[in-house]
């Protein structure tokens, strides 16, 4: 399947897809670290979540994202989405960009994240909050094992946690129970850890209460920092792709939204995420869109 080539002098901005509003953490950290460059948000809220879906089916779904953002004129997309990170990207960067578009670039959020977690430990025993679909994927032990062969990876499958946050229903004191009970679980099973990672995108909002209940010597760490600086390394080590991002390298780009649910519903939810007035669209996701 072929693209409609784009000129390399026409710049784009940076896309950046989650499942629904989780990503939001993420691109708030990217606009502080890259103020200079456009960025579009996609939330595909009207599917999501992704935790509990087939691995075929979040592929065939990021694929539809992906290729939505190419047809915006992105040259570089991050999927600020564990879950599709887990189950779609090494797909899309090796059977769908070849074909698609070899010189666009499709970044996720895991290999940044295991790149630099095991410097956080000290006992060597990293705790994996995330959804079960990235528990499953095993993603996370398999990259951390690369650049940190000695650390221990201990996951644990959050699945209330997504609903709990989009619903806003984590907001009433009556959820403590639920929220404590993964990192419970987590220490129980190695009272060790004394790391532990926020491996979904929607839980940030949750880092507070979390920390209340962990004992003192256990941090939580959060990835939209981690992911940040990654992408900055990264443009500096790639000016060509750089220099194809639309934007300023001073002042502030444009940052546009977009999501495939009713937009006064993401509007009005994406303020608990993402600092700042938004004011998104709606699109359609199908695998007949695109270009
Ligand atoms: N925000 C997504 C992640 O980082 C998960 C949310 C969902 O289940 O859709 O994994």
């Amino acid at each position: 399947m072929q693209i409609p080539s784009l000129a390399s002098s026409e710049k784009g901005p940076i896309g950046v897809f989650d499942s629904g509003y989780g990503g939001l953490t993420i691109l708030s950290s990217l606009v502080r670290y890259l103020p200079g460059h456009d960025f579009i948000y996609l939330g595909d809220n009207a599917r999501a979540p992704y935790g509990p879906r087939s691995f075929e089916t979040v592929y065939a779904y990021t694929r539809e994202a992906v290729r939505w953002f190419f047809a915006q004129g992105c040259h570089l997309v991050i999927l600020a989405c564990n879950t599709a990170s887990a189950k779609a990207l090494r797909n899309i960067q090796q059977q769908d960009l070849p074909l698609w578009a070899p010189d666009r670039r499709v970044l996720g959020v895991i290999r940044p994240t295991a790149e630099v977690i095991g410097a956080f430990t000290k006992s060597g025993d990293v705790g994996i909050l995330a959804t079960d679909g990235t528990v499953r994927s095993e993603s996370y032990p398999l990259e951390i094992r690369k650049f940190f062969p000695k650390v221990r990876v201990w996951q644990q499958a959050c699945p209330i946690w997504v609903p709990l946050i989009e619903t806003g229903e984590y907001l009433d004191p009556s959820a403590d129970s639920f929220i404590r009970k993964y990192p419970d679980a987590l220490l129980s099973r190695c009272p060790d850890i004394d790391t532990i990672l926020l491996a979904c995108t929607h839980f940030p909002l949750l880092a507070d209460r979390i920390r209340r209940f962990l004992p003192s010597g256990v941090r939580v760490i959060e990835q939209g920092a981690i992911v940040a600086e990654s992408l900055r390394d990264y443009l500096d080590r790639h000016p060509e792709m750089r220099q194809r991002i639309s934007g300023a390298d001073s002042g502030v780009g444009s940052r546009t939204f977009y999501t495939t649910d009713r937009a006064d519903i993401f509007d009005r939810e994406a303020a608990r995420f993402y600092p700042g007035v938004i004011s998104s669209a709606h699109i359609r996701l199908s695998s007949e869109t695109g270009w």
